[in-house]
C-alpha cells in the first residue's frame, strides 16, 4: 500500500475512507478543522487492524499556509489525493436569486479551488508514483435541485477541472465520484431527511474497491460501484 491524503476526515465519508484504507495498510494523512474532532477520529481511526497509520493535520483546507502542512506531511512521497472537505455554502441554502456572491465564492474557494490548488502541489509526487485522485462530488452537480445551486455549480465546476485533469495528466488516475446520499452531518445540515440515507460507510467501501481495482479515470457512482459487486 502507500500514503493517502484524504481532506475532511473527522467524521462522515472522510472517516469511514480513512478506516477503510488504514485495515488496508495504508498510511493516511487525515485534516479537518476542529482540532479536537479530529484527533479524536484519528485515534480510532489508527485503532483499526491491518496495519496501517494516520497522520492528522488539523486546520482549513481555503487556508493555503494549511494546505502547506498537508504538502509538508506528505512530502515522503504521495500515492492518493481525496479531495472530499466541501461546505453547502450557507444553511438553510438560498435560492440563487438571494445567495450573496461572496457566499458562492467562499463555496468555491473550499469546494473547487482547494483541491485543485492541493493537486497542483502533489502532482509531481503522484505522476512520480503513477498515484490517482478521487474527487468527491454530488448529484447535484448535473440535477437542477432547487436552493442547490450555489453548491452545485461548486461540484459541476469540480467535475469539469477532473474531466479536463484527466486528459491532461496520463500517468495519473483521475476519478470523480458521487457517493450519493450519506446519513451525514452535511446532508442534516441541508435540511433533508438524514436518517433515512445509508450510512457512509457503504460509499467508502464501494470508493474502497475503486481504489483497490484502479479504474481508467471518469466519473464513478457509489450506487453503481456497489451493484457491480
Ligand atoms: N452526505 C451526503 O448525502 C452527500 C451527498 C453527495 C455528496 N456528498 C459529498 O461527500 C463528501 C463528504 O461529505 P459528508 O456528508 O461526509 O460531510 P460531513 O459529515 O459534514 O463531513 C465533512 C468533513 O469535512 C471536514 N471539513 C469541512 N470543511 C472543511 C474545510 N474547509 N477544511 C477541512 N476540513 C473540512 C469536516 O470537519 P470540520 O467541520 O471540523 O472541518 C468533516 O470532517 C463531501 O464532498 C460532500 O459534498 C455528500
Amino acid at each position: 500500500m502507500g500514503t493517502a491524503l484524504i481532506t475532511g476526515a473527522s467524521r462522515g465519508l472522510g472517516r469511514a475512507l480513512a478506516r477503510e484504507l488504514v485495515r488496508d495498510g495504508w498510511h493516511v494523512v487525515v485534516d479537518a478543522r476542529d482540532a479536537d474532532a479530529l484527533a479524536a477520529a484519528a485515534e480510532e481511526i489508527a485503532g483499526e487492524d491491518g496495519g496501517g497509520s494516520v497522520t492528522a493535520v488539523a486546520g482549513d483546507v481555503a487556508d493555503p499556509a494549511h494546505r502547506a502542512d498537508l504538502v509538508r506531511a506528505v512530502d515522503g512521497g504521495l500515492d492518493l489525493l481525496v479531495n472530499n472537505a466541501s461546505t453547502l455554502g450557507p444553511t438553510p441554502m438560498p435560492k440563487l436569486a438571494d445567495l450573496p456572491v461572496a457566499d458562492l465564492a467562499a463555496t468555491f474557494a473550499t469546494n473547487v479551488l482547494a483541491p485543485l490548488a492541493l493537486i497542483q502541489d502533489l502532482l509531481p509526487s503522484l505522476r512520480e508514483r503513477g498515484g490517482a485522485i478521487l474527487n468527491i462530488t454530488s448529484d447535484a452537480a448535473v440535477e437542477n435541485y432547487e436552493t442547490w445551486g450555489g453548491y452545485g455549480s461548486s461540484k459541476a465546476a469540480l467535475e469539469q477541472l477532473s474531466n479536463v485533469l484527466a486528459a491532461e495528466e496520463p500517468d495519473v488516475a483521475v476519478w470523480w465520484a458521487d457517493p450519493g446520499e450519506m446519513n451525514t452531518a452535511m446532508l442534516r445540515a441541508a435540511g433533508e431527511d438524514a436518517d433515512s440515507a445509508p450510512p457512509p460507510e457503504e460509499a467508502a467501501a464501494a470508493f474502497r474497491r475503486l481504489i483497490e481495482e484502479r479504474p481508467p479515470s471518469g466519473r464513478h457512482r457509489a450506487a453503481d460501484l456497489a451493484a457491480a459487486r
